[in-house]
Protein backbone atom coordinates (compact mmCIF):
# COMPACT_ATOMS: atom_id res chain seq x y z
CA UNK A 1 0.00 0.00 0.00
CA UNK A 2 1.66 3.33 -0.88
CA UNK A 3 0.03 6.81 0.30
CA UNK A 4 0.19 9.80 -2.19
CA UNK A 5 -1.81 13.17 -1.55
CA UNK A 6 -5.57 13.47 -3.37
CA UNK A 7 -5.85 17.08 -5.10
CA UNK A 8 -7.48 17.87 -2.01
CA UNK A 9 -3.75 17.56 -0.30
CA UNK A 10 -5.33 14.64 1.70
CA UNK A 11 -3.45 11.63 1.49
CA UNK A 12 -4.89 8.96 -1.06
CA UNK A 13 -4.32 5.28 -0.31
CA UNK A 14 -3.38 3.55 -3.86
CA UNK A 15 -2.65 -0.01 -3.66
CA UNK A 16 -0.03 -0.71 -6.32
CA UNK A 17 2.56 -3.85 -6.61
CA UNK A 18 6.29 -2.76 -7.33
CA UNK A 19 5.80 -2.74 -11.08
CA UNK A 20 2.20 -1.83 -11.03
CA UNK A 21 1.84 1.76 -12.65
CA UNK A 22 1.20 4.66 -10.47
CA UNK A 23 0.35 7.80 -11.59
CA UNK A 24 1.98 10.90 -10.26
CA UNK A 25 2.03 15.03 -10.77
CA UNK A 26 4.77 16.76 -9.41
CA UNK A 27 6.39 20.12 -9.92
CA UNK A 28 9.87 19.85 -10.61
CA UNK A 29 12.07 23.17 -11.37
CA UNK A 30 8.83 25.41 -11.76
CA UNK A 31 7.50 23.04 -14.37
CA UNK A 32 4.64 20.43 -14.07
CA UNK A 33 5.15 17.10 -14.93
CA UNK A 34 2.94 14.21 -14.70
CA UNK A 35 4.66 10.94 -15.21
CA UNK A 36 3.31 7.14 -14.61
CA UNK A 37 5.87 5.02 -13.26
CA UNK A 38 6.15 1.76 -11.24
CA UNK A 39 5.54 2.20 -7.68
CA UNK A 40 9.22 0.42 -6.75
CA UNK A 41 10.55 3.85 -8.76
CA UNK A 42 12.80 6.19 -6.53
CA UNK A 43 12.47 10.22 -6.73
CA UNK A 44 16.23 9.68 -8.33
CA UNK A 45 15.46 7.46 -10.84
CA UNK A 46 12.38 8.97 -11.73
CA UNK A 47 14.18 12.70 -12.26
CA UNK A 48 17.04 11.05 -13.79
CA UNK A 49 15.58 8.29 -15.97
CA UNK A 50 12.12 9.81 -16.83
CA UNK A 51 13.02 13.62 -17.14
CA UNK A 52 16.48 13.40 -18.19
CA UNK A 53 17.86 15.79 -14.88
CA UNK A 54 21.01 13.83 -14.61
CA UNK A 55 22.22 16.70 -12.53
CA UNK A 56 21.21 14.34 -9.58
CA UNK A 57 23.70 11.85 -8.63
CA UNK A 58 23.55 8.45 -7.16
CA UNK A 59 26.00 7.57 -5.05
CA UNK A 60 25.17 5.09 -2.39
CA UNK A 61 21.65 4.60 -2.77
CA UNK A 62 21.16 4.11 1.06
CA UNK A 63 21.05 7.63 2.07
CA UNK A 64 24.37 8.16 3.42
CA UNK A 65 26.39 10.33 1.06
CA UNK A 66 23.80 13.04 -0.41
CA UNK A 67 24.68 13.47 -3.35
CA UNK A 68 21.22 13.23 -4.68
CA UNK A 69 20.38 15.42 -2.47
CA UNK A 70 16.99 17.56 -3.98
CA UNK A 71 14.59 20.12 -2.40
CA UNK A 72 10.99 18.61 -1.86
CA UNK A 73 8.72 21.55 -0.51
CA UNK A 74 11.44 23.66 0.30
CA UNK A 75 13.37 21.27 2.35
CA UNK A 76 16.26 19.26 1.37
CA UNK A 77 15.92 15.78 0.82
CA UNK A 78 17.45 11.93 -0.69
CA UNK A 79 16.37 11.40 -3.71
CA UNK A 80 17.36 7.91 -3.66
CA UNK A 81 15.15 7.41 -0.06
CA UNK A 82 12.37 8.48 -1.68
CA UNK A 83 9.47 6.66 -3.80
CA UNK A 84 8.64 8.92 -6.80
CA UNK A 85 4.70 7.81 -5.26
CA UNK A 86 4.77 9.64 -2.20
CA UNK A 87 5.31 12.84 -3.92
CA UNK A 88 2.27 13.61 -5.69
CA UNK A 89 1.72 17.27 -5.60
CA UNK A 90 5.29 18.36 -4.70
CA UNK A 91 7.51 20.95 -5.67
CA UNK A 92 10.73 19.55 -6.33
CA UNK A 93 14.30 21.81 -7.16
CA UNK A 94 17.08 20.14 -8.25
CA UNK A 95 20.28 21.26 -9.13
CA UNK A 96 19.15 22.30 -12.84
CA UNK A 97 16.96 24.59 -10.89
CA UNK A 98 18.95 26.34 -8.82
CA UNK A 99 20.98 28.40 -11.70
CA UNK A 100 21.10 28.60 -15.70
CA UNK A 101 24.81 28.12 -17.36
CA UNK A 102 24.60 31.88 -18.50
CA UNK A 103 23.27 33.19 -14.74
CA UNK A 104 24.54 30.82 -12.11
CA UNK A 105 23.14 31.04 -8.38
CA UNK A 106 25.59 32.99 -6.52
CA UNK A 107 26.21 29.39 -4.38
CA UNK A 108 27.46 28.08 -7.96
CA UNK A 109 29.59 31.25 -8.28
CA UNK A 110 31.45 30.72 -5.47
CA UNK A 111 31.96 26.86 -5.28
CA UNK A 112 33.49 28.04 -9.08
CA UNK A 113 35.58 30.96 -7.86
CA UNK A 114 36.95 29.15 -4.73
CA UNK A 115 37.66 25.82 -6.91
CA UNK A 116 34.92 23.83 -3.91
CA UNK A 117 35.11 20.98 -6.73
CA UNK A 118 37.53 18.52 -8.22
CA UNK A 119 35.49 15.54 -9.57
CA UNK A 120 32.24 17.15 -9.05
CA UNK A 121 30.13 14.28 -8.05
CA UNK A 122 29.18 15.34 -4.69
CA UNK A 123 28.65 19.05 -6.02
CA UNK A 124 24.85 18.97 -6.45
CA UNK A 125 24.67 17.41 -3.65
CA UNK A 126 26.72 20.16 -2.14
CA UNK A 127 24.93 23.33 -3.98
CA UNK A 128 21.28 21.74 -3.04
CA UNK A 129 22.04 21.09 0.63
CA UNK A 130 24.35 24.65 1.13
CA UNK A 131 21.05 26.06 -0.27
CA UNK A 132 18.64 24.27 1.78
CA UNK A 133 21.19 25.11 5.02
CA UNK A 134 21.75 28.80 3.99
CA UNK A 135 17.50 29.79 3.72
CA UNK A 136 16.37 27.49 6.31
CA UNK A 137 19.10 28.84 8.44
CA UNK A 138 20.44 31.55 7.36
CA UNK A 139 21.53 32.63 11.11
CA UNK A 140 24.28 29.44 11.37
CA UNK A 141 27.50 30.00 12.52
CA UNK A 142 30.87 29.34 10.70
CA UNK A 143 31.95 27.14 13.81
CA UNK A 144 28.46 25.30 12.72
CA UNK A 145 28.95 25.37 8.83
CA UNK A 146 30.77 21.85 8.69
CA UNK A 147 28.43 20.09 10.95
CA UNK A 148 25.63 21.01 9.38
CA UNK A 149 27.25 20.24 5.87
CA UNK A 150 28.33 16.94 6.99
CA UNK A 151 25.43 14.86 5.45
CA UNK A 152 26.99 15.16 2.00
CA UNK A 153 30.57 13.24 1.34
CA UNK A 154 33.44 14.37 -0.91
CA UNK A 155 36.31 11.73 -1.71
CA UNK A 156 38.38 14.78 -3.28
CA UNK A 157 38.06 18.29 -1.86
CA UNK A 158 38.85 18.27 1.77
CA UNK A 159 36.00 20.40 2.29
CA UNK A 160 37.88 23.32 3.14
CA UNK A 161 37.01 24.89 -0.28
CA UNK A 162 33.68 24.32 0.19
CA UNK A 163 33.27 25.38 3.24
CA UNK A 164 34.71 28.27 2.01
CA UNK A 165 32.37 28.79 -1.00
CA UNK A 166 29.43 28.89 1.67
CA UNK A 167 31.04 30.88 3.94
CA UNK A 168 31.22 33.74 0.92
CA UNK A 169 27.71 33.20 -0.27
CA UNK A 170 26.40 33.51 3.41
CA UNK A 171 28.48 36.55 4.23
CA UNK A 172 27.38 38.31 0.35
CA UNK A 173 23.77 37.67 1.25
CA UNK A 174 23.27 38.72 4.69
CA UNK A 175 19.28 39.14 4.06
CA UNK A 176 18.63 35.65 2.79
CA UNK A 177 20.28 33.61 -0.36
CA UNK A 178 18.37 34.59 -3.36
CA UNK A 179 15.85 31.40 -4.62
CA UNK A 180 16.51 29.65 -7.54
CA UNK A 181 17.35 31.46 -10.15
CA UNK A 182 16.41 28.23 -13.63
CA UNK A 183 12.95 27.44 -12.09
CA UNK A 184 10.30 28.85 -15.36
CA UNK A 185 8.09 26.51 -17.10
CA UNK A 186 10.38 24.65 -20.00
CA UNK A 187 10.48 21.68 -21.73
CA UNK A 188 10.90 18.42 -19.71
CA UNK A 189 11.85 15.81 -22.05
CA UNK A 190 9.89 12.84 -20.61
CA UNK A 191 9.74 9.05 -21.54
CA UNK A 192 7.71 8.37 -24.43
CA UNK A 193 4.29 8.07 -25.75
CA UNK A 194 2.49 5.33 -23.30
CA UNK A 195 4.65 5.51 -20.52
CA UNK A 196 4.60 8.59 -18.88
CA UNK A 197 2.73 12.16 -19.86
CA UNK A 198 5.01 14.97 -18.99
CA UNK A 199 3.87 18.50 -19.19
CA UNK A 200 6.14 19.87 -21.72
CA UNK A 201 4.72 24.09 -21.13
CA UNK A 202 3.08 24.04 -18.01
CA UNK A 203 0.08 22.98 -19.44
CA UNK A 204 -1.66 19.27 -18.61
CA UNK A 205 -0.37 16.57 -20.66
CA UNK A 206 -3.30 14.40 -20.18
CA UNK A 207 -6.26 16.41 -22.43
CA UNK A 208 -10.00 16.70 -20.83
CA UNK A 209 -10.84 13.02 -22.97
CA UNK A 210 -8.58 11.08 -20.41
CA UNK A 211 -5.95 10.21 -23.64
CA UNK A 212 -2.96 10.14 -21.88
CA UNK A 213 -0.49 10.23 -24.62
CA UNK A 214 -1.01 13.45 -26.48
CA UNK A 215 1.46 16.16 -25.09
CA UNK A 216 2.41 19.29 -26.10
CA UNK A 217 5.81 19.62 -27.29
CA UNK A 218 7.55 22.86 -26.45
CA UNK A 219 11.34 22.78 -28.18
CA UNK A 220 14.13 23.94 -25.20
CA UNK A 221 15.19 27.73 -24.85
CA UNK A 222 18.87 27.65 -26.46
CA UNK A 223 20.52 26.68 -29.80
CA UNK A 224 19.89 23.46 -31.29
CA UNK A 225 22.61 20.58 -30.82
CA UNK A 226 22.18 20.23 -34.67
CA UNK A 227 20.89 22.28 -37.30
CA UNK A 228 20.40 20.89 -40.41
CA UNK A 229 19.65 23.03 -43.86
CA UNK A 230 19.68 20.67 -46.96
CA UNK A 231 18.19 20.06 -50.27
CA UNK A 232 17.64 17.59 -53.07
CA UNK A 233 16.35 17.80 -56.46
CA UNK A 234 13.23 15.02 -56.66
CA UNK A 235 12.48 13.87 -60.26
CA UNK A 236 8.81 13.99 -60.03
CA UNK A 237 6.46 17.10 -59.77
CA UNK A 238 5.41 18.74 -56.94
CA UNK A 239 2.12 17.27 -56.93
CA UNK A 240 2.90 13.94 -56.77
CA UNK A 241 5.46 14.83 -53.89
CA UNK A 242 2.60 16.66 -51.71
CA UNK A 243 0.21 13.39 -52.16
CA UNK A 244 2.69 11.77 -50.35
CA UNK A 245 2.86 14.33 -47.64
CA UNK A 246 -0.81 14.64 -47.45
CA UNK A 247 -0.46 10.85 -46.40
CA UNK A 248 0.97 10.57 -42.68
CA UNK A 249 1.04 6.90 -42.93
CA UNK A 250 2.96 6.92 -46.18
CA UNK A 251 5.12 9.36 -45.73
CA UNK A 252 6.25 7.86 -42.20
CA UNK A 253 7.10 4.62 -44.79
CA UNK A 254 9.56 7.20 -45.98
CA UNK A 255 11.39 8.18 -43.00
CA UNK A 256 14.71 5.81 -41.97
CA UNK A 257 14.09 3.27 -39.27
CA UNK A 258 10.68 5.41 -38.09
CA UNK A 259 6.84 3.32 -37.67
CA UNK A 260 4.01 4.87 -37.03
CA UNK A 261 2.64 3.27 -34.52
CA UNK A 262 -0.82 5.20 -33.48
CA UNK A 263 -3.06 8.46 -34.75
CA UNK A 264 -3.45 10.30 -31.71
CA UNK A 265 -5.77 13.03 -33.59
CA UNK A 266 -5.65 16.11 -34.07
CA UNK A 267 -2.57 15.92 -36.52
CA UNK A 268 -0.27 13.76 -33.19
CA UNK A 269 0.94 10.52 -34.14
CA UNK A 270 2.75 8.29 -31.85
CA UNK A 271 5.74 6.11 -33.44
CA UNK A 272 9.01 4.68 -32.94
CA UNK A 273 12.29 5.00 -34.21
CA UNK A 274 15.91 3.64 -34.57
CA UNK A 275 19.48 5.26 -34.67
CA UNK A 276 21.94 3.04 -34.37
CA UNK A 277 25.37 4.97 -33.51
CA UNK A 278 28.49 3.06 -33.36
CA UNK A 279 28.04 -0.01 -31.36
CA UNK A 280 25.30 1.34 -29.87
CA UNK A 281 21.58 1.43 -31.07
CA UNK A 282 18.84 3.80 -29.94
CA UNK A 283 15.03 2.73 -30.20
CA UNK A 284 13.07 5.82 -29.28
CA UNK A 285 9.42 6.20 -28.63
CA UNK A 286 7.61 9.29 -29.28
CA UNK A 287 5.03 12.03 -30.35
CA UNK A 288 5.15 13.22 -33.70
CA UNK A 289 2.90 16.24 -34.14
CA UNK A 290 2.17 18.03 -37.89
CA UNK A 291 1.46 21.42 -36.82
CA UNK A 292 1.80 22.95 -40.22
CA UNK A 293 0.76 21.24 -43.51
CA UNK A 294 0.36 24.31 -46.11
CA UNK A 295 0.04 22.85 -49.22
CA UNK A 296 -0.38 26.26 -51.34
CA UNK A 297 2.76 27.54 -49.11
CA UNK A 298 4.40 24.36 -49.76
CA UNK A 299 5.22 23.74 -46.38
CA UNK A 300 5.44 20.72 -43.61
CA UNK A 301 5.93 21.76 -40.18
CA UNK A 302 6.59 18.69 -37.41
CA UNK A 303 7.78 18.72 -34.38
CA UNK A 304 8.62 15.40 -32.85
CA UNK A 305 9.57 14.46 -29.22
CA UNK A 306 11.22 11.12 -28.18
CA UNK A 307 13.09 9.36 -26.35
CA UNK A 308 15.34 6.00 -25.41
CA UNK A 309 15.09 3.14 -22.42
CA UNK A 310 18.71 4.46 -21.84
CA UNK A 311 17.81 7.95 -21.13
CA UNK A 312 18.61 9.11 -24.55
CA UNK A 313 16.23 12.27 -25.52
CA UNK A 314 15.58 14.13 -28.82
CA UNK A 315 13.00 16.81 -29.68
CA UNK A 316 13.14 18.38 -33.36
CA UNK A 317 11.60 21.27 -35.09
CA UNK A 318 11.38 19.80 -38.79
CA UNK A 319 10.31 22.42 -41.87
CA UNK A 320 10.12 20.53 -45.15
CA UNK A 321 9.47 23.14 -48.04
CA UNK A 322 8.92 21.90 -51.57
CA UNK A 323 9.56 24.38 -54.94
CA UNK A 324 8.41 22.77 -58.39
CA UNK A 325 11.07 23.10 -61.16
CA UNK A 326 11.34 22.13 -64.51
CA UNK A 327 12.79 18.87 -64.13
CA UNK A 328 10.63 17.70 -60.85
CA UNK A 329 10.89 19.11 -57.38
CA UNK A 330 13.83 20.34 -55.36
CA UNK A 331 12.53 19.50 -51.33
CA UNK A 332 14.72 21.35 -48.64
CA UNK A 333 14.53 20.39 -45.22
CA UNK A 334 15.37 22.72 -42.27
CA UNK A 335 16.18 20.97 -38.74
CA UNK A 336 16.89 21.72 -35.89
CA UNK A 337 17.24 19.19 -33.07
CA UNK A 338 18.26 19.07 -29.64
CA UNK A 339 19.88 15.86 -28.28
CA UNK A 340 20.06 15.23 -24.09
CA UNK A 341 21.81 11.81 -22.90
CA UNK A 342 24.60 9.66 -23.95
CA UNK A 343 23.38 10.24 -27.77
CA UNK A 344 24.71 14.04 -27.03
CA UNK A 345 28.49 12.26 -26.54
CA UNK A 346 28.66 11.58 -30.14
CA UNK A 347 29.38 15.32 -31.32
CA UNK A 348 27.30 17.78 -33.50
CA UNK A 349 29.61 16.59 -36.67
CA UNK A 350 29.13 12.72 -36.00
CA UNK A 351 25.06 13.39 -35.03
CA UNK A 352 25.19 16.30 -38.11
CA UNK A 353 26.17 13.37 -40.78
CA UNK A 354 23.60 10.92 -39.29
CA UNK A 355 21.05 13.93 -39.68
CA UNK A 356 22.11 14.35 -43.48
CA UNK A 357 22.29 11.05 -44.42
CA UNK A 358 18.86 10.13 -42.95
CA UNK A 359 17.51 13.56 -44.92
CA UNK A 360 18.66 11.32 -48.21
CA UNK A 361 17.88 8.52 -47.72
CA UNK A 362 14.75 9.93 -46.73
CA UNK A 363 14.56 11.84 -50.08
CA UNK A 364 15.21 7.98 -51.81
CA UNK A 365 12.35 6.76 -50.46
CA UNK A 366 9.68 9.63 -50.95
CA UNK A 367 10.67 9.87 -54.37
CA UNK A 368 10.02 6.23 -55.09
CA UNK A 369 6.81 6.61 -53.09
CA UNK A 370 5.46 9.62 -55.19
CA UNK A 371 6.33 8.09 -58.30
CA UNK A 372 4.65 4.44 -57.65
CA UNK A 373 2.00 6.21 -55.35
CA UNK A 374 3.06 2.77 -53.00
CA UNK A 375 5.26 2.54 -49.65
CA UNK A 376 8.98 1.79 -50.27
CA UNK A 377 8.95 -2.27 -50.40
CA UNK A 378 10.08 -2.82 -47.13
CA UNK A 379 11.04 -0.74 -44.15
CA UNK A 380 13.85 2.35 -44.83
CA UNK A 381 16.92 1.45 -42.94
CA UNK A 382 17.80 3.58 -40.41
CA UNK A 383 21.92 4.88 -41.20
CA UNK A 384 24.28 3.33 -39.00
CA UNK A 385 26.98 6.49 -37.80
CA UNK A 386 29.52 3.53 -37.46
CA UNK A 387 29.72 3.49 -41.16
CA UNK A 388 29.49 7.33 -41.59
CA UNK A 389 32.39 7.23 -38.88
CA UNK A 390 34.35 5.19 -41.04
CA UNK A 391 33.58 6.70 -44.05
CA UNK A 392 36.15 8.74 -45.09
CA UNK A 393 38.56 6.03 -43.99
CA UNK A 394 37.26 3.68 -46.62
CA UNK A 395 37.28 6.27 -48.92
CA UNK A 396 40.98 7.30 -48.37
CA UNK A 397 41.73 3.35 -48.36
CA UNK A 398 39.71 3.09 -51.71
CA UNK A 399 41.45 5.82 -53.75
CA UNK A 400 44.88 4.68 -52.55
CA UNK A 401 44.11 0.79 -54.05
CA UNK A 402 43.10 3.40 -57.14
CA UNK A 403 46.21 5.03 -57.49
CA UNK A 404 48.23 1.32 -57.15
CA UNK A 405 46.26 -0.27 -59.55
CA UNK A 406 47.38 2.13 -62.10
S1 LIG B 1 22.69 8.29 -3.26
FE1 LIG B 1 21.23 9.14 -1.97
S2 LIG B 1 22.31 9.45 -0.14
FE2 LIG B 1 23.73 8.44 -1.39
S1 LIG C 1 34.56 16.79 -5.85
FE1 LIG C 1 34.82 14.66 -6.17
S2 LIG C 1 33.54 13.79 -4.67
FE2 LIG C 1 33.48 15.87 -4.20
Amino acid sequence: MTEVLAENGKPRAVKAAADDLVEVRMTVNGTPAVLSLPARVTLADALRDHLGLTGTHVGCEHGVCGMCTVLVDGEAARACLLFAVQLDGADIVTVEGLGRPDDLHPLQEAFGRNHALQCGFCTPGFLMSSYDLLSNQPEVTEEELPAELSGVICRCTGYRNILTAVRETKSAHPGGIPAPGNCAHRALVGRATGQAGVSTDGREVTEETGDTRRIDIVLPDGDPTIAVDVGTEIGVPVDAVWRVFDDVSLLARCLPGAELTEDLGEDQYAGRARVSVGPIKLAFKGVAHVVEHDRAGQRLRVLAQGQDTGGAQTQADIVLRTEATATGTVMRAEAKVYLTGRIAQFGRALAGDVSRRMFEQFADALRETATSGQAPTGPVAAPSALKLLFAPLFDRIRTALRRKSR
